[in-house]
């Protein structure tokens, strides 16, 4: 007779039991463990039926919220700093090399291709700021013709594609190649920080929780050389107040930037230098 049991003491066994004969190696190595950690933490959180038909409804939100434009389930991850560990666990980078952090829902991949020093504030609003950097091996060699993608909220604190009807197109966005001194270098404005959107599921219950939605000001960067592992990350403005409370625990020593002064007195610099590292044979770069 089969065992029919179904017990605090045995759920997860017998669920394992079933995946393991029913669905047989077609589920990964993450489901089974996924399934074991859930009826733990229901064990020892021992939600009652209307906590656990709560949380449903949430969940439920969370999915009519998300489409092609928006994902609320991507900002559950960042929230919750899962999307971060995923980073840590996937890019263990040696000391020395420049750490990814989470890439977010602003980039596009179509942003145009300009030269050295272009200004990439289409609408010149807001406060200058000249960006300049180089591109080094682990070694401190210059690699030459990488390719330097940014990507920035305006002095509002908003991304070009949040506000299609009030930045121009491409506002704050920029593909630049180094020159032979692994050097790059544009204009652009001051980032201000942002909130995530919040208007959401997502938001309104950790928001309401007492979660940081804040992200202290930052530019994004995706930089890509034959040969070594693309970084996708950001440069934190040291000044802001807010860099210890990241809703998306994306800040790292690392890549905080000083903003310093112009002697001209027109506006800020950052100088600021990335360190990529050569890629594992046979690895694809994404
Ligand atoms: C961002 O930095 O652009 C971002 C990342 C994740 C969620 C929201 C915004
Ligand atoms: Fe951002």
């Amino acid at each position: 007779m089969a065992d029919l049991s179904f017990s605090e003491s045995n759920s997860a066994q017998r669920v394992a039991e079933r995946v393991e004969r029913d669905a047989g190696g077609s589920l990964n190595a993450f489901i089974v463990p996924f399934i074991q950690h859930l009826h733990t933490l229901i064990r020892e959180t021992r939600p009652t039926h209307a906590d656990w038909r709560r949380t449903m409804e949430f969940l439920t939100e969370v999915g009519h919220a998300s489409d092609g434009r928006r994902q609320e389930w991507v900002l559950l991850s960042d929230l919750l700093g899962v999307t971060a560990l995923i980073e840590e666990i996937n890019t263990n980078r040696p000391k020395g090399a420049t750490p990814n952090t989470v890439r977010g829902p602003f980039y596009r991949a179509d942003a145009p291709r300009l030269p050295l020093d272009a200004n990439i504030s289409l609408d010149g609003i807001g406060v200058p700021l000249w960006v300049s950097g180089r591109v080094l091996d682990l070694d401190g060699q210059p690699i030459a013709g990488a390719t330097i993608e940014t990507w920035q909220a305006n002095a509002e604190g908003f991304y070009e594609n949040q506000q299609p009807d009030q930045q121009p197109e491409f506002n704050l966005r920029g593909v630049f190649t180094t020159d032979a001194t692994g050097t790059f270098r544009y204009r652009t404005v001051r980032p201000a920080g942002y909130t995530v959107p919040c208007d959401g599921p997502v938001g309104q219950l950790l928001g309401g929780l007492g979660f940081s939605l804040g992200r202290p000001a930052h530019l994004h960067f995706m930089i890509k050389a034959d040969g070594f592992e693309t970084i996708s990350t950001h440069v934190y403005d040291s000044s802001d107040r807010d860099l210890a409370r990241d809703a998306l625990f994306g800040v790292k020593q690392e890549l905080v930037g000083e903003f310093k002064p112009r002697e001209k007195g027109d506006g800020w610099s950052l100088d600021f230098t990335f360190v990529m590292v050569r890629a594992k044979k046979g690895r694809r770069q994404s």
